[in-house]
């Protein structure tokens, strides 16, 4: 910040604060040899500005505002970390700010860099607010991580246990995976038809030590060669994704690397750049898991917006019960589709539900009983089941409305892109018929490899290389989050 800048840092100032600093405090301000003051501008506009104090280990964060049109847009985040490249310059360790308790705002910008609360003051402010004592965690490793990843030789362990799989990844510069190791529960699971929460999180707790050494060994680190650790903060079962949790937050406090929260749904979209680096927004995504069925447009990476998604069962829900009806076991995706391969996908004419609604939402539970009231009605009248027409028939009927659907949202959107992901994208029918249907609408359609479709957590760490750039961190009094939406923030 130079004088020059102080009538456009006063405009913003004004705007931001009750109780705003005048024009000698800011000339006061840059004439002091322990303070770093830094504007970001865009084009010639000042779009925002920050400041540090520097006393010996402590950086104080005096400041941070962004003009209003700009925030959300990573402009605070970036002050922030540039003044903690400076201050570490300088000879600090860590930083420390305070915030009032009420500024809801600011409190969750902070702790999405990482800062944890470390003590309240109370009444500190002069309207009588507390003052919350925020405290980042030491700055070396996070400033050099985010080099690294702008470098793209950032090395990140990434952890996943969202659901019913344990699984832990060693990836370097957001692309290149030097191990992935996943170990399913499904056997576990399979006896009783679906995935039962108190299984998975014992599982995971049995899996987690294993599946890590596993993960670092093969890829030939260790945690000392590390940049960050990653893991999958929601949306998952609650019991099983704090196993993940608590296994990252421990190791990212014994070894002061940055920690890094990811949405296991964002991660299913990257799995396509793993496989298609050149993959470029705008992109419509097509979600489909054993818990997810949704449509997002992603404007460019990172930023998500749900367009629509299932009113009620998720379409590998839909499989796995239709499976089940059928006596053929969990989970019921790989043998309806192996079945289906050989059937008539006309014979039975299953209902297509809210096919030709002006949404972009969907719903499987009618589709799933009529199958349900198919299947009763040929055994009571004892006629023996054509369980490959009967699969055939029901997956064309899924897969019909969500082409349809993903069609009407990539017009909508005008998307130069299609990514379909998630367990469900395994189906060889889907995947056909999408990528057919895209075609003649002359949008490519990304599709990654059967293992990066399921959960895995590579792309867990593709997706927190991002956020590494970005300087998006976890606290270390950071919690899972069972409902994270997509596109809200960690
Ligand atoms: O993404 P995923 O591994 O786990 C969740 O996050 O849910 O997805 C698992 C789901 C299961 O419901 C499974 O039946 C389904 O994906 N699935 C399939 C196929 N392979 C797996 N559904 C249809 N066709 C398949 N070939
Ligand atoms: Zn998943």
């Amino acid at each position: 910040m130079l004088d020059a800048d102080i009538p456009g840092v006063l405009a913003i100032e004004q705007a931001s604060f009750p109780d705003p600093w005048t024009e000698g405090h800011f000339l006061d301000e840059l004439g002091r040899s322990d303070r770093t003051w830094k504007v970001a501008v865009e084009g010639e506009r000042l779009v925002g500005y920050g400041g540090v104090m520097v006393v010996e280990a402590e950086a104080h964060l005096m400041d941070i505002a962004v003009v209003a049109d700009m925030r959300g847009h990573g402009v605070g985040r970036t002050l922030l970390w540039d003044l903690a490249a400076d201050a570490l310059a300088a000879g600090s360790v860590r930083m420390t700010l305070e915030v009032a308790a009420t500024n809801k705002t600011a409190l969750r910008f902070y702790r999405s860099a990482g800062f944890d609360v470390a003590g309240r003051r109370p009444a500190y402010y002069p309207s009588g607010d507390d003052a919350l004592l925020l405290w980042s965690r030491p700055l070396a490793p996070h400033v050099s991580a985010m080099r690294a990843a702008d470098e793209r030789r950032d090395l990140i362990l990434a952890i996943e246990s969202s659901c019913d799989e344990t699984a832990a990844s060693v990836m370097r510069g957001g692309s290149e995976e030097l191990s992935s190791v996943v170990a399913s529960q499904v056997d576990f699971h399979s006896r009783f038809g679906g995935v039962v929460p108190e299984i998975a999180s014992r599982k995971h707790t049995e899996a987690i030590v294993g599946v890590v050494d596993q993960a670092l060994e093969s890829a030939g680190v260790t945690f000392a060669d590390l940049d960050a650790i990653a893991v999958t903060a929601g949306p998952g079962l609650v019991g099983a994704l704090v196993v993940g949790l608590a296994y990252a937050k421990g190791a990212a406090c014994v070894t002061g690397l940055p920690l890094i929260g990811v949405n296991h749904l964002e991660g299913h979209i990257y799995a396509a750049r793993l496989l298609d680096p050149d993959l470029e927004p705008p992109l419509v995504a097509l979600l489909v898991s054993g818990g997810h069925t949704m449509l997002v447009s992603v404007p460019e990476w990172g930023r998500y917006e749900v367009l629509g998604g299932t009113l009620d069962d998720a379409a590998g829900e839909a499989f796995d019960k239709v499976a089940k009806l059928l006596g053929l076991g969990y989970p019921g995706g790989p043998v309806i589709s192996r079945l289906a391969a050989e059937g008539d996908p006309q014979a039975i004419p299953f209902p297509r539900p809210m096919l030709r609604t002006d949404d972009l939402d969907v719903s499987l539970s009618g589709l799933k009983t009529a199958v349900i009231q198919y299947v009763e009605r040929e055994r009571r009248e004892g006629r023996e089941l054509r369980l490959n027409d009967i699969a055939a028939s029901f997956q064309a009927a899924v897969t019909e409305v969500q082409v349809a659907k993903t069609l009407k949202a990539v017009r909508a959107h005008a998307a130069s892109a299609v990514v379909l992901a998630g367990g469900v994208a395994a189906n060889p029918a889907l995947r056909e018929s999408l990528r057919v249907a895209l075609a003649a609408e002359g949008v490519p359609l990304s599709v990654p490899p059967f293992d990066l479709c399921t959960d895995n957590a590579s792309m867990i760490a593709a997706a927190a290389h991002d956020a590494l750039r970005a300087g998006r961190f976890l606290g270390l009094d950071a919690d899972a989050i069972p409902g994270w939406r997509l596109g809200s923030g960690a």
